[in-house]
């Protein structure tokens, strides 16, 4: 597994560092608020696992699976809901966990359609931000960073359903999907 990968981009320790900064900000401005945090499965269930623990005010948490990538490491475009939310979010400050916000087509179709339900409020929280490949704008209002417009994978992050489980985010070799 390891031998696949060609560097690591984002270490451990800098992950932690990333999801206590951005914990703080959300404790701030969601104190007082009917916070939700919904989570993108499978993606974003590492990072969902550790920033809600550094979120210190109460929230309750749902999550959601879409499908957009197949096994393939280019966008396709096609979004499709696998499982929705349990929580009816009406009135519910709702904020979105991401492991990553790349063409944008997955977060502009869910935001849409959790638009439509009424929640209070509704924003982006990414842990990683691909500027560079955005085809549908949508702008992340909390980012962990921004990365090259790399194949990344590790921390929850997949190709064909593997490398979720590195601890740290690394670039894939090129020759892995491209083989
Ligand atoms: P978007 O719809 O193109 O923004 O893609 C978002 C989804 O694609 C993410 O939730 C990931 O599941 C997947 N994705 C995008 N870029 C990468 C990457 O570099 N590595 C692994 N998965 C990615
Ligand atoms: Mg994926």
């Amino acid at each position: 597994m390891i031998n696949d990968i060609q560097s690591v981009l984002i270490s451990e320790e800098r992950i932690k560092e990333i999801n206590a900064e951005l914990g703080a900000r959300i404790t701030a401005d969601y104190e007082g608020k009917n916070l939700l945090l919904v989570s993108i499965l499978k993606g974003a269930v590492v990072f969902m696992t550790d920033i809600m623990r550094e979120i210190k005010i109460p929230c309750v948490i749902d999550f959601m699976a879409v499908s957009s990538y197949g096994d393939q490491a280019k966008s396709t475009g096609v979004v499709k809901i696998i499982k929705d939310l349990d929580i009816d979010i009406k009135g519910y400050d709702v904020l979105i966990i991401e492991d990553i916000l790349d063409s944008g087509r997955t977060l502009n179709y869910i935001i849409e359609l959790l638009k439509s339900r009424n929640p209070a409020s509704i924003k982006i929280c990414t842990l990683l931000d691909k500027p560079a490949a955005r085809v549908t704008p949508v702008k992340p209002d909390y980012v962990g960073t921004e990365i090259v417009n790399e194949f990344v994978v590790g921390y929850g992050l997949d190709y064909a359903e593997k490398y979720r489980n590195l601890p740290y985010i690394g670039i894939l070799k090129r020759e892995v999907y491209e083989k």
